[in-house]
């Protein structure tokens, strides 16, 4: 299959390319699969003639999927032109594409579509109601895309993904528990941390998969995190821990610590479905966590 990979230096996008690699090298089973990677440079997705450009160019693809995004929650609440074009109308831009093409399509999502009242870990059926731009934009591109693709398409929401890769919060409290002696993080707003490398794995499974492979399915929603729950400054904690840094955390509210950008107080997400559909196996965050600071620990 020639599979089509949209975010190629994103954290998702880099962490599909490290297993593609590894298991070509190793012969697990990708070899039979010809990925391509492509990055903002070749298909920027905040331009509606270069993403018809790209494909115009290109031979037909099996499957694409799109790990690119406009993920600057903060950011997101001034440029809601952009946010909304890369978030919502090229992915249903893609999505048109996919479909003449006969190509599936894997398209990423968040938990940032809830509104984080619930109290109950939320399921693929419960009702969005987005609270901030971004999320706003998120489930916009996802409507479109089911609107547009009633089968043949998969919607994977994640939710506070981490890697060795690019900006992410595990990176910035490594930096700053580093720098100082005291810090305050968030401890109202609960969620469940993913590592990116998980995520590939659990793509890549999906697209070896039968049920992905068979024709004419229902485009679905799935919900996929590491398992456990934590808020941000219990995640903070476990960080400093792992890496015997000693830097105090402080806990504090989400209104002793303003942003441009509201974000929801909980949204855990429910995963039976992808773990019964594809039979995928989900790691707990913190050997997830203790895995990826393994990797930083092995970098020059
Ligand atoms: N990060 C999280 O905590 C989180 C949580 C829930 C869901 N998600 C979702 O998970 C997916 C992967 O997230 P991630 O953390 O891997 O994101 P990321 O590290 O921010 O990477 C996003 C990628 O999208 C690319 N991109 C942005 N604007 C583009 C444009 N106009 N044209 C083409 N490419 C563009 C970026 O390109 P450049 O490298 O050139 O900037 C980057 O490679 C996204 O759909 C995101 O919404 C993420």
């Amino acid at each position: 299959m020639r599979i089509l990979v949209t975010g190629k230096n994103g954290q998702l996008g880099r962490s599909i390319q490290k297993i593609v690699n590894t298991d070509t090298k190793t012969d697990n089973n990708q070899s039979t699969n010809d990925f391509i990677f492509v990055a903002r440079e070749e298909l920027d997705l905040s331009s509606e003639s270069s993403i018809g450009h790209y494909f115009d160019d290109s031979d037909r693809f099996d499957v694409i999927i799109n790990c690119a995004a406009y993920t600057a929650v903060d950011k997101a609440e001034e440029e809601q032109e952009l946010a909304n074009q890369v978030n919502h109308l090229a992915v249903k831009q893609l999505t048109k594409i996919a479909k003449d093409q006969k190509a599936k399509l894997i398209h990423i999502s968040t938990d940032y579509v809830f509104d984080g009242e619930s109290d109950k870990p939320y399921t693929e059926t419960d009702t969005p109601n987005p609270i901030n731009v971004y999320g706003r934009t998120k489930l916009t591109g996802e409507k479109a895309l089911q609107a547009i693709m009633p089968i043949n398409a998969i919607i994977i929401r994640t939710s506070w993904l981490y890697s060795e890769y690019g900006n992410n919060f595990v990176k910035t409290m490594l930096r700053l528990g580093r720098e100082r002696d005291e810090l305050s993080v968030v401890n109202d707003q609960m969620g469940s941390p993913t590592y990116a490398t998980d995520l590939a794995d659990a793509i890549l499974e999906i697209i070896r998969h039968n049920k992905f492979r068979e024709e004419g399915q229902m485009t679905q929603i799935y919900h996929y995190s590491n398992e456990g729950e934590v808020s941000w400054y219990e995640f903070a904690k476990e960080i400093f821990k792992i890496e015997k840094i000693d830097c105090e955390v402080n806990p504090v509210t989400s209104q002793q610590y303003p942003t441009p950008a509201k974000r929801p107080r909980n949204t855990i997400m429910k995963k039976d479905k992808i773990v019964t559909v594809f039979n995928i196996k989900i790691s707990n965050w913190e050997s997830s966590l203790n895995a990826c600071m393994t990797i930083f620990k092995q970098k020059p």
